[in-house]
């Protein structure tokens, strides 16, 4: 399966980032992690990131020639509406995840617009949520075909 792991706005800054918050791993590093586990597991990764929000929707809407998508949608998870209806409207699994506990932080991180569209929704777990994102985005896909 073809699967892309997509990184929304502020998450190029990782590593650097409020380390307490999201820890010291860079996104490159979670790219490779990601790649390689998914090269393991027999899926082919690709990766993106970006800042804006059309660009996102871009990359879900050309989701729809893969097989799944798993995504932390950095702040846009909170209020993107956009970004909602393209995960709507494309038929491909899509895994929500989040490095911080979204919960344990202010009010406004607690709601997810993003949320109910997604076949999966990972957060607190750091940024071994990425790798269980993948393994559960798999796991949707194989049901799928089953
Ligand atoms: C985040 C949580 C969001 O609230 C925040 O805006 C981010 C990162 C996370 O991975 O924990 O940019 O999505």
């Amino acid at each position: 399966p073809a699967v892309l792991l997509l990184n929304g706005p502020n998450l190029n800054l990782l590593g650097h980032r409020d380390p307490a918050q999201y820890g010291t791993t860079s996104l490159a590093d979670i790219e490779r992690r990601v790649t390689e586990l998914g090269a393991e597991l027999g899926a082919d990764v690709e990766c993106a990131q970006s800042n804006h929000e059309g660009v996102l929707v871009e990359h879900v809407h050309r989701a729809r020639d893969l097989d799944g998508v798993v995504v932390n949608p950095g702040a846009f998870a909170h209020y993107s509406i956009a970004l909602r209806d393209a995960v709507d409207a494309v038929d491909t699994p899509c895994v929500e995840v989040h490095i911080s506990n979204v919960y344990a932080r202010e009010e406004f991180r607690h709601t997810s617009v993003t949320a109910p569209v997604m076949q999966g929704y990972i957060a607190g777990c750091g940024v071994t949520g990425y790798e269980l994102g993948l393994r559960a985005v798999l796991a949707r896909i194989a049901e799928r075909r089953a």
